[in-house]
């Protein structure tokens, strides 16, 4: 089973490369059908060519209007033969028809503990806020920003001193691990969508599942005694 998969870029891409590498490891079973982006010039389309990928960029300017973009967008995602859609540092909402013809199909990671602090720069806005602990967010897309069901999300200490830098870069390290988990989720068929929540199914490779741990993140730490 390898699902094929289009991913949609507007930066640098080290999701995408995060994907690409676990791809090629052999840890998820997915193939890129095309990477996407509609910032010609972004990172993320040199990455997907240094690894022999099919690449279409879609330059906003070029169309009138939202759904004459939409529109294109979702005939290059279709015509490259994908049956799902990973966002990968995509910064543009979907439109409605894009979100149907790949409904439940469609993920996106952002850098925050979702519901917390969605849109544009989640990292800043919750070090700014004061924040101490923040993180990142694996999500099914819906047709509203940063809000359909939760798949994943992985906890980072916040400290008074961090920026949008410095926070940043330390969820986006777990964001290269969660990514593409999720995605091998998706690709294994093991997450089913109840309302707002999302089950996974167990593995099955016995002893592959963690259940029996329990993740704990507490920040600052709890001192002796409590
Ligand atoms: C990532 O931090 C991702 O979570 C964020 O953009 C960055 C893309 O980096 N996405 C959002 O903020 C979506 N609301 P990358 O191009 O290096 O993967």
């Amino acid at each position: 089973m390898t699902l094929p998969v289009a991913v949609l870029v507007s930066g640098s891409g080290s999701n995408l490369q995060a994907i690409i590498d676990r791809i090629e490891d052999g840890a998820l079973p997915a193939r890129i059908t095309a990477v996407v982006s509609n910032k010609p010039g972004a990172y993320a389309l040199t990455r997907a060519q240094n690894h022999g990928l099919a690449t279409v960029a879609l330059p906003q300017a070029a169309f009138p209007d939202r759904a004459a973009f939409d529109a294109a967008l979702l005939a290059a995602v279709r015509d490259s033969g994908a049956e799902a859609v990973v966002l990968a540092g995509f910064m543009r909402l979907l439109g409605p028809d894009f979100v149907a013809a790949y409904r439940d199909r469609i993920l996106n990671i952002h850098p925050a503990l979702l519901p917390s602090f969605p849109g544009l720069h989640g990292q800043g806005d919750a070090a700014d806020y004061g924040v101490t602990i923040s993180g990142a967010t694996v999500h099914f897309v819906d047709e509203k920003m940063d809000n359909g069901p939760i798949i994943i999300q992985a906890a980072v200490p916040a400290h008074p001193d961090d920026d949008a830098e410095s926070l940043g870069r330390r969820i986006m390290t777990l964001e290269h691990r969660i990514y593409p988990q999720a995605v091998s989720w998706l690709a294994t068929g093991r997450l089913t969508i109840h309302g707002r929540k999302t089950r996974l199914a167990p593995a099955d490779t016995p002893g592959a599942d963690m259940a029996d741990v329990m993740p704990c993140l507490v920040n600052p730490p709890l001192e002796a005694g409590f």
